[in-house]
């Protein structure tokens, strides 16, 4: 038993820092949960790349461009929701203004916000960290999407080809943030600060 608790830790020190090619999506924690700060670091800076250009790969609009946007937070974190994913969302022209201020209730976002928000797959059983989803959200206002708050739900695979959503799969959680007009934000402790 300690032995093991002493390899599991000198694990864990490589993997913070050592960012290889070949190591650097090793994780070594039984919970997403339990990544730490440094070790969410180590996992983005060596995913990022592979991850935009997956996006990208289709030529998807979105996926090749949101890198470019307004940056949401500090980094990755676990919200839970999302498959306990590392998420990291990106706010275009139109919506940076508004989502920024994370308000909690009196506005809506203007038509044509579009949210994108970046996800890092932890596997426990595989002990390592792959690329997910890039989960969108695009305003098209109550006409287009009344049964989904005015928003569109999409998404883009690891590999840039088009996600199948189910809207109300979606919205049905995202509903529960019907004040702050659906949304969920970003952790507090990783909010960009204006
Ligand atoms: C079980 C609840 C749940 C479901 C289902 C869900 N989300 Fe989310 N979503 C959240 C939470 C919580 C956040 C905020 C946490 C974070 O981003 O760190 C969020 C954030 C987002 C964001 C960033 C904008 C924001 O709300 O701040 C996008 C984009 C998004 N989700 C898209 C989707 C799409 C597309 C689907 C369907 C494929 C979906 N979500 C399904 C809970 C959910």
């Amino acid at each position: 038993m300690i032995r093991k608790l002493a390899i599991a830790a000198a694990m864990t020190v490589a993997t913070a820092s050592v960012a290889s090619a070949q190591d650097c999506t090793a994780i070594t924690v039984e919970d997403a949960f339990d990544l730490d700060e440094t070790q969410i670091n180590v996992l983005y800076d060596c995913l990022q790349e592979k991850m935009a250009t997956g996006y990208a790969k289709e030529g998807d609009d979105i996926g090749s461009n949101y890198r470019s946007w307004a940056a949401t937070a500090t980094r990755p974190a676990v919200a839970g929701p999302h498959g306990n994913r590392l998420l990291n969302t990106f706010a275009n022209d139109v919506a940076a203004e508004q989502y920024l201020k994370f308000e909690e209730e009196g506005f809506e976002m203007p038509i044509g916000s579009v949210l994108a928000k970046e996800s890092i797959t932890v596997s426990i059983k595989k002990k390592a960290a792959r690329p997910g989803p890039l989960f969108i959200m695009t305003k098209v206002g109550l006409d287009e999407a009344p049964d989904a708050g005015g928003w569109l739900y999409s998404g883009l695979q690891p590999n840039g080809k088009v996600m199948k959503v189910k809207q109300s799969f979606c919205h049905d959680c995202h509903v529960g943030w019907e004040a702050q007009d659906s949304l969920g934000y970003p952790l507090e402790e990783v909010r960009v600060t204006q």
